[in-house]
């Protein structure tokens, strides 16, 4: 779901600061493109020094020629920075040290506007970008979590049972969202976020796909991505309607019912990205297919998760009732009750999606017009959340089975 979220937010974060800058920002990306290009032309055409020299470079930053080792080399500030008339003087440094290796650190404070509006920008630019490591921590702990969580399942025999299978193939649509995320970032090229901060930051991932050469593979990853969320979104939902159906169906055929969780789990997603590839194909083929012109091409891909969701969520307040008449009916003290309720409770949200209710309705049209800080803070939480969701489901349903899900399970099933 993050993703689609992700995506959402930073549009209509991007589009509620700089409405008129859509256009501008194209051109930011299509000059940094071509002094790109003009960069790695001129290296190819330069004779290379010899002896130990710092080698020419294009830092994404700036265009660096071959350096002399113990120098400091100047270029003047890159003409693709929207304020480059401002700072048409200036130069950026980067120091050669005696090995032959560029200084990791470039001097660039004599390319920084010195416009307010831009200093603004430039810091919410940071600030996305740092948002974009915590959720690469994120993935990548959840992804290295679920793939040890799914092995664990898969290695031992003794814990095959429905619930378990459930599990497994919720962790295998995690895995595949976290990697398909992950994948798609390391293929994108972009230009340092600090500097050309701006609405950069928030289109980045946008625009970037939708300039690559390489558009089939692009449209593909797209695609993967797309299907991984809604097949992760599916997954939570079976989770939600096993455990329902284990307080209301009293007879079980497991295996019938395990078959048309697989068809929900991975079977729905299909239905509905395959309209969307042949819409997107045929009305919309631009680009990288992320760009959404007709919202309502976008809605065939947002409304299955909406209603994944919204599901969900009743079949939580659902189960929540249930738990709580369960749990009086055992007569329990009053503090162990309620301790049992909250734990509970808190295990089964990241294992149903709950936390995504609160996104899904808050984060678009009505508060387009908010305030940025609040909705800084609003893509930050949801952001973590959906980023560090797989590790945490990994260690609530696995690493520590035991002691908190089967807890829960059991709660929710004995009726002495
Ligand atoms: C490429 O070389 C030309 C001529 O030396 C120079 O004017 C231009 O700024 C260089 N381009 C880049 C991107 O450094
Ligand atoms: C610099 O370029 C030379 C020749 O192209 C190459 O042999 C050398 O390994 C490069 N140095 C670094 C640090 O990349
Ligand atoms: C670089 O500077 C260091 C110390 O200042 C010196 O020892 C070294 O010889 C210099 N290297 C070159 C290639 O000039
Ligand atoms: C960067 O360069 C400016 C002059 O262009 C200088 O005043 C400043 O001290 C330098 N900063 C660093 C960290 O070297």
């Amino acid at each position: 779901m993050s993703q689609v979220f992700l995506l959402l937010s930073l549009l209509s974060f991007s589009s509620c600061i700089q409405v008129s800058s859509a256009e501008s920002f194209k051109n930011v990306m299509a000059k940094w493109m071509m002094y790109r290009d003009e960069c790695f032309r001129n290296i190819s055409s330069e004779s290379p020094l010899t002896g130990v020299v710092c080698n020419s470079t294009f830092d994404k930053f700036a265009c660096w020629p071959d350096g002399l080792p113990n120098t400091t080399v100047g270029v003047a500030c890159p003409w693709y920075l929207p304020w480059h008339s401002e700072v048409r003087h200036g130069l950026v440094y980067l120091e050669c040290d005696a090995e032959g290796q560029w200084s990791k650190q470039r001097n660039a404070s004599e390319c920084v506007s010195r416009d307010p509006s831009q200093i603004n920008m430039q810091h919410y630019g940071r600030i996305l970008s740092q948002f974009r490591t915590m959720y690469t921590v994120g993935y990548s702990l959840s992804l290295g979590a679920l793939v040890l969580a799914l092995g664990i399942l898969v290695a031992f025999r003794k814990l095959h049972c429905m619930r378990n299978n459930v599990h497994m193939n919720l962790f295998a649509s995690f895995i595949l969202r976290a990697s398909s995320i992950l994948i798609k970032d390391a293929m994108l090229e972009r230009p340092d976020t600090f500097h050309v901060a701006q609405d950069i930051t928030a289109e980045l991932e946008v625009e970037w796909l939708v300039e690559n050469e390489t558009a089939v593979g692009c449209r593909v990853a797209m695609v993967m991505m797309q299907y991984s969320i809604l097949a992760n979104s599916y997954w939570l939902l079976v989770e939600g309607i096993y455990l329902h159906s284990l307080l209301v169906v009293t007879v079980l055929t497991e295996r019938n019912y395990f078959g048309i969780y697989l068809c929900i789990g991975w079977g729905a997603p299909l239905i509905f990205v395959l309209p969307w590839v042949i819409v997107k194909y045929l009305y919309e083929n631009e680009e990288c297919w992320v760009q959404n012109i007709h919202m309502e091409y976008w809605w065939i891909i947002r409304s299955p998760i909406l209603l994944a969701v919204v599901i969900n969520f009743f079949i939580f307040i659902h189960i929540i009732k249930i738990l709580v008449s369960k749990l009086r009916a055992h007569q329990m003290r009053y503090s162990d009750y309620k301790f049992r309720l909250a734990k509970s409770t808190l295990t089964l949200i990241p294992l149903l999606g709950i936390h995504s209710v609160l996104f899904s309705f808050v984060t678009d049209e009505s508060t387009s017009h908010g305030a940025l800080p609040l909705r800084l803070t609003k893509l930050f939480i949801d952001l973590f959340f959906n980023s560090f969701q797989g590790l945490l489901v990994a260690i609530l349903y696995c690493f520590v089975n035991k002691e908190v899900t089967v807890t829960t399970f059991n709660t929710l099933t004995t009726s002495e």
